[in-house]
């Protein structure tokens, strides 16, 4: 049996939402999302289920961490789908402020993340990216107060730099990393995967093949520099305009020479057409 979630659009209605919860003893976990849900935020919606007695789920397309040039209009809202799959999970509580109740007239703070936000990967393409990612998850936290925060390794330098900002901050929130949901043939759910043509969803595949390449090259004792380069290679051959192809400190995000340097992550940026995809994988 699926029950509907409640509801909250402003600060005091999910206080009251959430104080209640609490003060039975409830323990609260928080899925942070942007909509347009897809099998990879129902997984972390799972996750969180097992971590807490309570769930609640943001869905906010947060305009400060998109640029002007990027897709925030167009960004992907199916409202009535999310409800219905949040439902189906028994989610108690969808918080889901308006633009101008997260951010209201006159609202003059930000949260400027460095350490794992400054690494050379999604902060080198998308420098405003992690400011209004940092800002809004610093509000989502103090606005729930969650025992618990799930976040997808799909957005793996994201998932790193919330960590580091609950910590420093002492949100008093434990930061859960949940593994990445992929299409059959290994494509990451993504909502903005809806924007890729028929064509450029056959080629799409190629990411996670690339990675797959050279994470078994390294693991079978290639050195990281030619391994890395074919990948880049594949990917550049498919038709992808690369942002980055590398390998990584699998925990601070440092660059590495040798497999001995690991745990060991690649990270992936390339556009398809007008389509930005990230993804990312173990070595
Ligand atoms: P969004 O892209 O909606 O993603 C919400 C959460 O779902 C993130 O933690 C993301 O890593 C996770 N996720 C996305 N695709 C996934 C997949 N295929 N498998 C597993 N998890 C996946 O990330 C954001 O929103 C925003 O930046 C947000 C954190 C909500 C701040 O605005």
């Amino acid at each position: 049996m699926s029950r509907s979630p409640l509801i909250a659009r402003t600060v005091p209605s999910l206080r009251r939402a959430t104080d209640n919860l609490r003060k039975r003893k409830a323990t609260i976990a928080l899925v942070p999302t942007m909509g347009a849900l897809h099998d990879g935020h129902v997984s972390l919606v799972r996750l969180a289920k097992r971590r807490a007695s309570r769930v609640v789920v943001s869905i906010f397309v947060n305009p400060t961490q998109f640029a002007p040039t990027e897709d925030f209009g167009a960004y992907p809202r199916t409202w009535k789908s999310d409800i219905a799959k949040l439902a189906a999970e028994n989610v108690d509580i969808v918080w889901h402020p308006g633009v101008e109740a997260m951010y209201p007239q006159g609202f003059a703070t930000r949260i400027v993340p460095e350490g794992p936000a400054l690494a050379g990967l999604e902060d080198r393409f998308r420098p405003h990216f992690f400011g209004g990612v940092a800002t809004v998850v610093g509000k989502l936290f103090t606005q729930c107060r969650p025992d618990f925060a799930i976040f997808g390794e799909k957005d793996f330098q994201q998932l790193r730099v919330v960590t580091q900002m609950a910590r420093d901050l002492d949100l008093g929130v434990k930061v859960i990393g949940s593994r990445t949901v992929r299409e059959r043939d290994g494509l990451a759910m993504s909502s903005r995967n809806v924007y890729l043509s028929a064509e450029e969803r056959q080629t799409a595949t190629v990411l996670y093949r690339a990675m797959k390449d050279s994470a078994g090259r390294i693991k079978a004792g290639e050195a990281i520099a030619p391994a890395m380069a074919r990948g880049a290679e594949t990917i550049k051959a498919a038709g992808f305009a690369l942002d980055y192809f590398e390998v990584r400190h699998a925990e601070t995000l440092a660059e590495v020479t040798s497999r001995k340097d690991g745990p060991l992550r690649i990270l992936v940026a390339a556009k398809l057409g007008t389509t930005r995809l990230i993804d990312n994988i173990a070595v």
